[in-house]
């Protein structure tokens, strides 16, 4: 969040949903691309985790982070006024600065929170910081919850991308077909929507998903393979900063980064 940081490309803040059922490697690909535009040339990005199952902080490798939840703790039963709230947010920024890229957990928001919703004051935050002023962030990566709701919550308006991984279950590709008729019910405007098959060796299977990406005019970016780097690295405990360069994974990620950034 240093003041001194300006946008790279001058262009618009591009923001990048990663979607898509519980468990297909959403998180995974999102901390991925993270670490791929860390090694470009020095994007501002803000690795922005909305699942309420805080995993993306981890897998980067922070493991000293406050959470916009915790941030408000404090306000309990009441209402943070705006100026408060820009404070905070610029102090929970500085506190959870990495080496390459800002970092904001939304947390959890159960329990007797801040009169205003988690949801609502990510809203403000897009609408008031993040695609504005010192900020000014190149790109904003952003873990979704899993499932749809953040769709038909509409939480997700501020989406240039969305991108969906699919491990090929039935289940995961009604998610598919889910966020897509939701998408048009609600009228949410997303420039591109992809889908990235994880974990998948079945040339059917991804023929399948290919045609069904076509007829939902999504773009179909391919597969990332069961990768043994990324297992271990979970064993270990370590961080996706950590993975090989030669590994699958990262070189898969690394071609789709390609399509992801240059649309
Ligand atoms: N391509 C892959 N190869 C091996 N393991 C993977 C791969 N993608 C994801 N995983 C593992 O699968 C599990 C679920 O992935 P995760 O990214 O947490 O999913 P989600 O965020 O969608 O719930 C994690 O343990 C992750 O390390
Ligand atoms: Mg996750």
């Amino acid at each position: 969040m240093s003041e001194t940081r300006g946008k790279v490309t001058g262009e618009k803040t591009k923001v990048i949903g990663f979607s898509g059922k519980g468990g297909v490697g959403k998180t995974t690909l999102a901390a991925l691309l993270i670490r791929i535009m860390t090694e470009m040339n020095s994007p501002v990005i803000l690795a922005l985790d909305s699942d309420p199952n805080t995993c993306l902080p981890e897998i980067l490798g922070s493991e000293d982070y406050i959470t916009l939840s915790e941030m408000i703790e404090e306000y309990k039963g009441g209402r943070l006024p705006p100026r408060k709230f820009q404070q905070e947010f610029n102090t929970l920024l500085l506190k959870n600065e990495q080496n390459n890229y800002d970092l904001l957990p939304m947390g959890k928001s159960e329990g007797q929170g801040c009169y205003c919703s988690i949801n609502n004051l990510l809203r403000s935050a897009f609408q008031e910081f993040i695609l504005k002023g010192n900020y000014a962030y190149d790109y904003v990566i952003v873990d979704c919850e899993a499932g749809i709701e953040h769709i038909s919550r509409k939480t997700s308006a501020f989406l240039n991308d969305l991108v969906i991984v699919t491990d090929g279950s039935k289940m995961s590709l009604n998610t598919i077909k889910n966020i897509y008729e939701t998408s048009q019910e609600v009228k949410i405007e997303i420039d591109n929507i992809y889908v990235i098959a994880n974990r998948i060796e079945s040339e059917k299977i991804l023929k399948e998903i290919d045609n069904l990406s076509e007829k939902l005019g999504m773009k179909f970016l391919g597969n990332i393979q069961e990768d043994e780097n990324i297992k271990e690295l979970n064993f270990e405990g370590k961080s996706v900063f950590e993975l090989s360069e030669n590994s699958s994974a990262y070189q898969k990620m690394k071609e789709i980064t390609k399509t992801l950034i240059s649309n």
